[in-house]
């Protein structure tokens, strides 16, 4: 059986990692592998409050962690782990790194954050940094349609994107350029993950 593998994929919104984490998700199936595509937060009930939040009254940063830690702890306990031991890929659109750059970017420490996090979430065989300038990803979300929300700020994603970019030194972590069109970008992901792991 193969060696069940966790990929991560980070990056700001309107970065292109979800479309990436799905291209490698399909990437891997083709090769015969089990693959469990998810994401955070999650769509349990703590995603969703989560979610709701962004769109209305802002949680505080302490609340806000509170919630992405209870969404998280159940998402490592009920799915996460079991796929990993079964020996599935795991690819997980967002994870623990996000809460040290973005409640980092609201005045917690990183550094605080990873450690409360890696005390019960395993740590990722690979972290894909979905790289481009916050100015790059806000022209693409608002060409969504979408609407921004409250994460989205041109100030807040430039702090959280300095804070991805010092995670980004650590040597599970690789650093693609979002700004290429999205095949080299998916090029540069699959030599990336080839060059670290076996999937
Ligand atoms: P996002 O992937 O943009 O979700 P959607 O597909 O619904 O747009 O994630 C939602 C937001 O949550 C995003 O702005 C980053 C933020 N976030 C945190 O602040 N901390 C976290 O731990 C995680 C996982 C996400």
């Amino acid at each position: 059986m193969s060696r069940g593998l966790l990929i991560c994929f980070e990056g700001i919104d309107g970065s292109g990692k979800s479309t990436q984490a799905r291209r490698f998700a399909d990437w891997a199936r083709a090769r015969g592998r089990e693959v469990v595509r998810t994401r955070e937060p999650t769509d349990g009930p703590w995603g969703k409050k989560i979610r709701e939040a962004r769109f209305t009254a802002r949680m505080s940063a302490q609340d806000e962690l509170a919630a992405f830690i209870a969404d998280r702890k159940e998402h490592v306990a009920t799915l996460i782990t079991p796929a990993i031991q079964r020996g599935a890929v795991v690819v997980i659109d967002r994870y623990y790194y996000s809460t040290a750059a973005y409640q980092g970017a609201r005045g917690l420490d990183p550094k605080e954050l990873l450690r409360v996090n890696r005390e019960f979430a395993p740590k990722p065989d690979v972290v894909v940094l979905v790289d481009v300038e916050p100015k790059v990803a806000l022209e693409r979300i608002s060409a969504r349609g979408e609407g921004t929300d409250l994460f989205e700020t041109l100030e807040a994603l430039t702090r959280v994107r300095a804070t991805f970019l010092e995670l980004a030194k650590e040597p599970h972590f690789v650093r693609v350029d979002g700004a290429l069109a999205p095949d080299a970008v998916f090029e540069a992901v699959l030599a990336a993950i080839s060059a670290r792991v076996q999937v």
